[in-house]
């Protein structure tokens, strides 16, 4: 074996290792078009605009880039650039001194000092104010930045990834998007094809999606029939990939568990309006009750699948007294069971019962305290993601 094959199986290796971590899915042309891209400019510390329609698996495709770069073992930073508001987006990313505004009553760092060594990840860039644009170009341009109501310069080394599914070029010809930024952000661009152009994905996703869903809640999923398959092919998927996620859930869910046929898939599809192959003038919705009841069982599921997360993870650690939630047309009644091994009891308080809430900062205070404040490692013994135990952090305002 020469060396090239050698180092090209162990590239090869790293990539399935990368893919099989992330759940990454699917193995259309059109997805190892994009998978061959990310393994070249991974270990580069190149800017990279992945677009592509909402759904699609932008941010997957960032993480994998992250994961298979040199940076891997530094944190991965998601800010999304149209969640946060305008006026404190500048404190956001660049953090803030003590006193700098109303409410500063402590100095605070910015998403690109905590991306430090790390990736931090843009997601929707075109709803990036104009002002802040301008200093995202200087940092970019390795130059140096300041903390709001700050003097001190300072520096990171972060490497940024940016994804947008809006069309860029055309923000930047009617004055939304500055020129300079997107040619820079632009060096590389992936485009993440919507689900209908990679039908070749749907059946794997949909194994996988069913698979992962039904072992969570413990349901005995006996599968789909190729009638379903084929049903699910014939739909456009608009939503794309988070879409066929939600519609397998919903789908095994309402039907208790059974074996899905095409009819049951082509009954449970938005009002059939979307075909690909067919030309309905007026579309035809469900009806707001009908996807009120399916929200709330999948709601009511997934709920259910997190208390028992959560009580797997605080057996001997808290005391669970016997509870039932109303359990409405539910077959299956939610109750938590009664802990009795308790090794250190936290939230003892016979009158108190603690709220989820309550034991979540615990326990994400108790993640962080035994990672030594490593949010990467908190994050993986949460099982959540990196950017939810950020955005928990600030939420219970904890002291990490
Ligand atoms: N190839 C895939 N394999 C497995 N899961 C996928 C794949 N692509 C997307 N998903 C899942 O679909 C959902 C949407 O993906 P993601 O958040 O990455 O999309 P996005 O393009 O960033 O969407 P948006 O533009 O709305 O932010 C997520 O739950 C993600 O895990
Ligand atoms: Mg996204």
């Amino acid at each position: 074996m020469t060396l090239e094959t050698l180092v090209k199986r162990i590239e090869d290796n790293k990539l399935e290792e990368t893919r099989r971590n992330l759940g990454l899915v699917g193995s259309s042309h059109a997805l190892e078009q994009v998978m061959k891209t990310v393994e070249l400019v991974a270990p580069t510390d190149i800017s990279v605009l992945i677009t592509g329609e909402s759904g699609t698996g932008k941010e997957l495709i960032a993480q994998a880039i992250h994961e298979m770069s040199k940076r891997s073992s530094n944190p991965f930073v998601v800010v999304n650039a149209g969640a946060i508001p305008e006026g404190i987006m500048e404190s956001e990313l660049f953090g803030h001194e003590k006193g700098a505004f109303t409410g500063a009553v402590a100095a605070r760092k910015g998403y690109f000092e905590l991306a430090d060594g790390g990736t931090l990840f843009l997601d929707e860039i075109g709803e990036m104010p104009l002002e802040t644009q301008v200093r995202l170009l200087r940092i970019l341009e390795g130059r140096e930045f300041i903390r709001v109501g700050g003097s001190v310069s300072r520096k990171v080394d972060v490497r940024v990834l940016a994804a947008t599914n809006r069309d860029l070029a055309d923000a930047v010809s009617r004055g939304d998007f500055r020129e300079d930024l997107y040619y820079r952000l632009n060096a590389v661009k992936i485009y993440v094809p919507p689900l209908r152009e990679r039908q070749d994905d749907i059946p794997a996703l949909v194994e996988y999606f069913a698979e992962r869903f039904s072992r969570k809640n413990k349901i005995n999923f006996p599968g789909f029939t190729q009638d379903a398959i084929l049903s699910m092919l014939d739909y456009a998927w608009p939503g794309n990939v988070r879409e066929l996620k939600n519609f397998v859930e919903t789908v095994i869910v309402m039907e208790k568990g059974q074996r899905i046929d095409g009819d049951a898939v082509r009954r449970h599809l938005p009002g059939n309006q979307i075909r690909m192959d067919s030309h309905l003038p007026v579309p035809v919705h469900k009806s707001s009750e009908e996807l009120e009841r399916e929200f709330l069982y999948r709601t009511l599921f997934e709920l259910k699948a997190e208390m028992a997360q959560l009580r797997e993870a605080v057996v001997g650690k808290y005391i669970m007294p016997q509870r039932r939630l109303p359990a409405a047309g539910f077959t299956e009644p939610a109750t938590y069971d009664v802990v009795s091994s308790v090794a250190e009891p936290v939230i003892e308080d016979e009158d108190h019962f603690p709220t989820l809430q309550e034991m979540e900062r615990e326990l994400i205070y108790r993640a962080l305290e035994r990672s030594g404040g490593n949010k990467r490692k908190a994050a993986a013994m949460l099982a959540i993601s990196e950017r939810t135990l950020y955005r928990k952090i600030k939420e219970y305002a904890l002291p990490f």
